[in-house]
């Protein structure tokens, strides 16, 4: 599911227009954001375990203009905190990463925002202890 919320799109553009600029030198570049798919709607994590957040790569383009992904993990719509992600430095054309779940409060709207060129969130799924 994707939000496009004025300020999330804001943010996501401003993400990645750095991690755009820190990518060069490249002719030319495609967007690439592939989508999420685990956590799905109905997904249970419990804070301090590990899990795999995985996504499509079946269809990447041929010139990526960024191919380090970041996780970032969302609140009722909102990433919350792209100094501290949950993982970076990754490959984009990984399809899986091991992320281990911050002690957050409790809640059903946490929601993954994986970031390549631009930010695609998962659908909401619930943390809990
Ligand atoms: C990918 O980039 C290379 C080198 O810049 C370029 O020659 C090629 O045409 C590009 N391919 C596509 C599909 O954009
Ligand atoms: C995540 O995937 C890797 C590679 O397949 C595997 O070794 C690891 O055990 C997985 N982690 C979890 C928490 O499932
Ligand atoms: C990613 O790599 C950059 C440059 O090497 C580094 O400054 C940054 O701390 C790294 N981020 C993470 C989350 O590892």
């Amino acid at each position: 599911m994707m939000f496009t919320t004025p300020i999330m799109t804001l943010i996501s553009f401003i993400v990645s227009f750095f991690t755009m600029v820190s990518a060069l030198p490249v002719s030319v570049r495609d967007v690439y954001v592939p989508p999420v798919t685990y956590p799905t709607a109905g997904t249970v994590w419990h804070i301090g375990q590990n899990y795999n957040v995985t996504w499509d790569t079946s269809d990447p383009p041929v010139n990526i203009t960024n191919k380090y992904g970041m996780i970032v993990l969302a609140k009722g719509g909102i990433a919350l905190d792209y100094d501290s992600p949950l993982a970076a430095n990754f490959s984009i054309l990984d399809g899986t990463h091991e992320i281990t779940v911050p002690n957050v409060d409790p809640g059903d709207d946490y929601a993954i925002v994986l970031f390549g060129d631009s930010g695609n969130y998962s659908p909401e799924f619930t943390i809990t202890n």
